[in-house]
């Protein structure tokens, strides 16, 4: 199955230069950041123009994100923030589960939580995923600032050590872009597409490759 991984688009809605890519791929997951702190109004025309360009797609809101927004794309089954579902292609079958936002942030941003709050967001999970989408990355991959400073949730991390989903694509720290391993499971922060960023990824199985444009 292949993937195509896109995050913190913050406004950057020119997807011409992805738009073939997109439409190709088997599933396509956003994780989250559509503006630099916009309305509801227009997270949602970001949000879905980028759905327009392949049906199969799953996404969560990121921090810059209002928690309105995240509620209209759950409506719209195009957040899974706080649940899981299912996505079949061919033989294959995945479950996707979905944490939309962040950890309190330094200066104060509308869509945060606290590491107790990640608890009952994934108690919502019915299924242990397969795939995870959460704008917040775990502690200890793709979560780096200034170099040295890690900031993701530890309540993520010990949840993926856990229960080992063969893949988390995050983002929301952009300087911090690569591809990780957490126990079994492949972490992605593809970094920001404001600066042009995405991913492909391949999954075989239990198998997953990733490139970093
Ligand atoms: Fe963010």
């Amino acid at each position: 199955m292949n993937l195509f991984l896109i995050s913190d688009i913050h406004g950057n809605d020119n997807f011409d230069p992805i738009k073939e890519k997109i439409a190709e791929a088997d599933l396509v997951l956003c994780a989250g950041d559509f503006t630099m702190f916009r309305p509801t109004d227009e997270g949602l025309s970001v949000a879905e123009k980028l759905a327009s360009l392949n049906p199969s797609i799953y996404m969560v809101c990121g921090n810059c994100d209002t928690p309105d927004l995240e509620g209209i794309l759950v409506e719209k089954g195009l957040s899974i923030h706080g649940k899981s579902v299912v996505f079949g292609k061919g033989g294959e079958r995945y479950t996707l589960g979905g944490i939309g936002g962040s950890l309190h942030t330094p200066r104060p941003t509308p869509n945060t939580w606290s590491e107790n709050d990640l608890v009952d967001v994934i108690k919502g999970f019915e299924t242990a995923p397969d795939i995870i989408i959460s704008h917040q990355p775990p502690y200890g991959a793709g979560d780096t600032v200034m170099k040295v400073m890690h900031v993701g949730s530890k309540n993520l991390t010990y949840y993926l050590r856990k229960n080992s989903p063969i893949l988390c694509l995050s983002g929301h720290i952009h300087e911090a872009a690569g591809i990780f391993r957490i126990g079994q499971t492949t972490v992605i922060n593809p970094g920001s597409y404001r600066e042009g960023h995405y991913a492909t990824a391949q999954i075989e199985g239990r198998d997953c490759t990733a490139t970093l444009y």
